[in-house]
């Protein structure tokens, strides 16, 4: 069996992905989610490009101490130093240098010729081998280059000292085949690649990534570079959640394992999606909502005789299937915290709290809490970060043909106790009037940019779950909220988006010089 490494760029690939914008501390989290996942390597991103990327890059590096950390950086002197710097604290760092090798690539973004390309990778890796021992060195664009010049650069790469070596199909353009012929080229021919680590880096364009990464896997790599739910620039990254499983799954056929502890697939998916305000799409291999859906009778009839009828994974395996405790309103404290621990949570002795009084205030609304009900209570505690603004209620008056009026209630922390801001707002619909009025009670002018509802579960008393984008002075910030009146969760959704933009710029006022200044 072979050992594959996951190396997880969510968070500097993935959040690459169009309109979204991660704060410092959702990256944290990820990043801690991300290492009980059990990924090898945590690229947490690219600490030259903003104040914002180098602190959350100090601060990943300072608390997730399991994987290593990687930093990215151009052939330039100054990302390196970048890097460095950024990756000072962590316990295993990893300095990722990239260049281009595409001819498009080196004639119209690096204006260099082959060898001044080679010269300065080399001159790169070296200074970063100054910094540490660990250096991934990848060449952009490799499927659209001429492989001679590949296996050149890639040999002196190695001489240099770089200790990985990654090869991306950075525009989506490869096929398994061709892709496998290359990975196996390099591992064959090039002097130096059999005591060095190859990795493979795919982008979805074709819709191949997945099959391509599995194919140099097979050809002889052996680090896989992923995002959480296949994020990433345009049509997205290689799945983590689609090659772990596959590995996982045909390990008869792939001979290869991860350390990959697929019982956090699903939190994993569900937090990525949150806080980038990227959905899933419901059928999505793995983590989409109707991945272990059966619609079809004779389907039905199979998976309720014998599950592996037609199921090849089983969803409780992957953190994604409902548990036998049911949960109403006669469940007790106790049964909450079994059911709690049974979902895979440990929580503190106050987030529990204060979640079985969201609990209990659920079942009052709703006869049957299922596990999405509570998973979605979990997630919507604790991924919320000392909001400045706290919704105390709202009222909205609608009626067809005419506008709507909305009047909320606003308090805001560290204000004086028990003072609330109200404030009403006219509307063409209830939304509008509702986010004019929040706008009013904070005095946070932000355009909504995109706004999504879905149910928790079936029912007609199910949660509903609205995500929502807003654009404050160019920055996107995505806002989420539960619960079973939508207007309410509309209401919770915007204000937690004003909630991050109010921190950003309280930050941007202590530091004024910084990059994130609004
Ligand atoms: O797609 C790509 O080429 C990249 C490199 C920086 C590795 O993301
Ligand atoms: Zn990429």
């Amino acid at each position: 069996m072979r050992r594959i490494r996951i190396f997880d760029t969510t968070l500097r690939d993935g959040e690459q992905s169009p309109g979204v914008n991660l704060m410092g501390i959702e990256k944290i989290e990820i990043a801690r989610q991300l290492e009980r996942l059990g990924v090898d390597i945590i690229e947490a991103g690219f600490p030259i490009t903003s104040e914002g990327d180098m602190e959350a890059v100090q601060a990943i590096s300072r608390e997730v101490r399991g994987p290593v950390i990687a930093a990215l950086a151009r052939t330039h002197q100054a990302d390196i130093e970048a890097a460095a710097k950024a990756l000072e604290q962590a316990k295993s760092p990893r300095i990722h240098v990239f260049t281009s090798f595409s001819p498009v690539h080196l004639q119209y973004m690096l204006r260099k010729s082959e060898d001044e390309v080679i010269a300065m990778s080399v001159a790169s890796i070296e200074a970063a081998r100054r910094y540490v021992d660990d250096v991934e060195f990848s060449g952009q664009d490799a499927m659209r280059s001429d492989p001679a010049f590949v296996f050149r650069a890639i040999a002196a790469a190695i001489a240099a000292g770089a200790t990985t070596i990654n090869i991306p199909d950075t525009v989506g353009y490869t096929a398994p085949e061709e892709f496998a012929a290359l990975i196996r080229g390099v591992r064959e021919q090039v002097p130096g690649a059999k005591d060095v680590h190859i990795s493979v880096h795919c982008h979805n364009d074709l819709g191949l990534a997945v099959a391509n990464t599995l194919a140099g896997l097979a050809a002889g790599a052996d680090q896989a570079e992923v995002a959480v739910n296949g994020i990433g620039e345009r049509a997205g990254n290689t799945s983590l959640e689609e090659v772990a499983m596959a590995l996982a799954t045909r390990e008869d056929f792939f001979q290869m394992d991860t350390g990959i502890d697929a019982r956090e697939i699903g939190r994993t998916s569900r937090l990525v999606s949150r806080l980038t305000g990227m959905q899933v799409q419901p059928n999505k291999a793995i983590v989409g909502a109707n991945a272990f859906a059966h619609e079809a009778g004779i389907h039905q009839d199979g998976v309720i005789k014998e599950r592996t009828t037609y199921e090849i994974m089983n969803p409780q395996d992957i953190g994604q299937g409902e548990t036998q405790l049911v949960m109403g309103k006669h469940s007790g404290r106790h049964a909450f915290q079994m059911k709690l621990a049974a979902l895979g949570y440990s929580l503190a002795e106050t987030e529990q709290r204060e979640l079985f009084r969201r609990f209990k205030a659920l079942t009052d609304k709703k006869k049957q809490v299922t596990d999405r009900d509570i998973q979605s209570l979990v997630e919507d505690e604790i991924y919320r970060f000392d909001d400045a603004y706290e919704l105390v209620d709202y009222q909205v008056s609608s009626a067809g043909g005419a506008p709507s009026t909305a009047t909320v209630g606003v308090c805001t922390q560290g204000g004086a106790a028990g003072a609330v801001t109200r404030e009403a707002a006219v509307g063409l619909g209830p939304i509008e009037a509702l986010y004019l009025a929040l706008q009013r009670a904070t005095g946070l002018q932000a355009d909504l940019k995109d706004y999504a509802i879905q149910s928790v579960g079936g029912g007609s008393d199910a949660q509903g779950e609205v995500r929502c984008s807003i654009d404050y002075f160019g920055q996107t910030f995505v806002g989420f909220g539960v619960s079973t009146d939508i207007l309410e969760a509309s209401a919770l959704a915007y204000l937690h988006a004003l909630n991050k933009a109010a921190a950003v710029r309280a930050q941007a006022e202590q530091h004024p010089t910084g990059k994130e200044a609004i």
